[in-house]
């Protein structure tokens, strides 16, 4: 293993980021399950702790933007324990409610990581979510879903973890219906350069820090920090989008770029 001086160089194509380290690419799956099991039960507590609670804005930021109606069928992938998810089924249920009708959710959560979404199982008991919310294993790159199967698809801070991101891309055209919609929320480059250099200091040392003494694992959350700064910026990623088949592409910088929504239609 080789570890690059800039730690924004691409990678050749029989290796994949590992955090700062280039790794094999079929060893990459097996490290991030890895990371996600650790970190599982207490991922929620630490998404608040890191973030401030404000990763709670940006969700909710997605699911305006997404605008849940009742009777579509939507797909979260890498979903872990079901912030999107819950908020699209309530979303679903009120429209439904509001228009006098049952409003039942449709909503797939799917992710690699089995101990994620036992958590986000239990969290759906805890609200009363179970009905209407599917629970599914799966890998971004190989969707256990037939063709045109959704009217939406999203995916939040899932993207950086996966092996082959272009895979992923066509995996997410190939499952949506023609005129489904995309959407990727994830953490991309800061667009304010005071902004940039506190961030840094604070992703690099205050995280592993919270995931020693929170998570008990602080490799876990350096490389939460260094799969942050290798993920593409805001203006690769839609070109990436495109080449994979998406129309209209587009993305939205929230809180100064710390986190991007790249939004994109198949046609
Ligand atoms: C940072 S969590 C995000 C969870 C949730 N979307 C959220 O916003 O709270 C990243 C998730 O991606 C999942 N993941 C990583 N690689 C994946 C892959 N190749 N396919 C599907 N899910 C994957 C992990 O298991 C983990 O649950």
């Amino acid at each position: 293993m080789t570890i690059p001086s800039d730690p924004s160089a691409s990678v050749p194509p029989e290796q994949a980021s590992f955090g700062f380290r280039d790794v094999p690419a079929a060893e990459k799956a097996n490290l991030v399950r890895q990371v996600f099991e650790s970190v599982a039960p207490r991922y929620d507590l630490m998404n608040d702790l890191m973030s401030g609670g404000v990763h709670r804005l940006w969700k909710n930021a997605l699911v305006d933007v997404l605008n849940p109606r009742p009777g579509e069928k939507f797909l979260d992938v890498a979903g872990g324990t079901g912030d999107i998810a819950f908020r699209i089924a309530r979303r679903q249920m009120e429209k439904g409610a509001a228009r006098g009708d049952a409003g039942q959710p449709d909503v797939t959560v799917c992710d690699i990581n089995a101990a994620m979404l036992s958590v986000g199982r239990d969290r759906a008991a805890d609200r009363g979510l179970l009905k209407g919310i599917t629970w599914t294993t799966g890998d971004a790159e190989r969707l256990p879903f037939p063709d045109a199967s959704f009217d939406a698809y999203t995916i939040a801070f899932g993207l950086r973890n996966v092996t082959d991101i272009d895979q992923a891309l066509r995996e997410a055209v190939r499952v949506l219906k023609p005129g489904g919609r995309y959407y990727c929320l994830e953490f991309s480059k800061v667009t304010s350069a005071p902004l940039a250099r506190a961030y840094d200091t604070y992703s690099s040392r205050a995280l592993p820090l919270l995931g020693k003494y929170v998570a008990r694992d602080p490799d876990s959350y350096q490389y939460l920090h260094e799969s942050i700064r290798r993920f593409p910026p805001q203006r690769e990623l839609a070109q990436r989008m495109r080449a994979a088949g998406f129309a209209n592409v587009a993305w939205r910088d929230m809180t100064l770029g710390v986190v991007a929504l790249h939004s994109g239609w198949r046609i």
